[in-house]
């Protein structure tokens, strides 16, 4: 057996608590990346324990999709099925108005599509993500159509962003679901982060960004002295 380290027993401390508030019978959407999967996963286990039954996942991405359909979890779409009762996903930064960063891996656009046919969006992340301000840590990822997307370069400098094209390992550039580019904009401490979703928001070309407002309903935080879990409005 492979030990596992202290973040990554976070990451799935969070991801366990997330999933006690699934039930039998809910469509869930499954979120991507190192924190999600372990949600992923525990559905998957409590399915084959038969401690939860009839769930539906829509998957936030296409790696998603793949992983889950391996685990054997019944997969559909927003087509057939429109309303998410749950959603885990993680996060990059987690402000305390629970607006977020997220895009990490590349997926945001499918995140926000489906977070926002949720019910209840359950963000889990291990405490390291926790910041005053979002744009402490993390740059903001922005998907935009390859078409043009150097006038979206001068736009977003026009706002302050430094900019960097995102690419594979290899140095190849990195395509989303959609085959659409990333430009990781370092806006310094996002004071008014409504202000700037907005001012993205209006802009042809730039099909989503990472700035999650106002979806999340709980946040999940795991950390070396427990887990804490969060309610909007509490
Ligand atoms: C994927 O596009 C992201 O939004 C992830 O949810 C986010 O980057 C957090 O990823 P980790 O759980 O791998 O840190």
């Amino acid at each position: 057996m492979t030990m596992m380290d202290d973040a990554t027993q976070l990451k799935q401390q969070a991801a366990y608590r997330a999933v006690e508030s699934i039930r039998s019978g809910m469509v869930v959407g499954l979120g991507f990346g190192s924190t999600a999967i372990w949600a992923t996963r525990r559905i998957a286990e409590l399915l084959k324990s038969g401690e939860l039954r009839d769930i539906i996942g829509i998957p936030c991405a296409r790696q998603t999709e793949v992983e889950a359909r391996q685990l054997g979890i019944p997969i559909a779409t927003l087509e057939t099925h429109p309303v998410v009762d749950v959603t885990i996903d993680g996060a990059d930064e987690v402000d305390p108005a629970f607006n977020l960063i997220k895009g990490g891996g590349g997926a945001l656009l499918r995140e926000k599509i489906v977070a926002q046919a949720s019910k209840r969006e359950i963000i889990i992340v291990d405490d390291s993500k926790i910041v005053p301000a979002l744009g402490t840590r993390w740059a903001v990822p922005i998907e935009v159509i390859a078409f043009g997307h150097g006038s979206q370069q001068r736009f977003l400098e026009s706002l302050g962003a430094k900019i960097s094209i995102r690419q594979n390992q290899n140095g190849d550039i990195f395509r989303t679901d959609q085959d659409n580019l990333i430009l990781d904009c370092q806006f310094g401490v996002i004071t008014d982060p409504v202000a700037l979703a907005e001012q993205l928001n209006g802009r042809a070309g730039i099909i989503e960004h990472g700035l999650f407002i106002n979806l999340a309903t709980d946040v999940i935080i795991a950390s070396p002295n427990g887990i804490q879990h969060r309610r909007r409005n509490e």
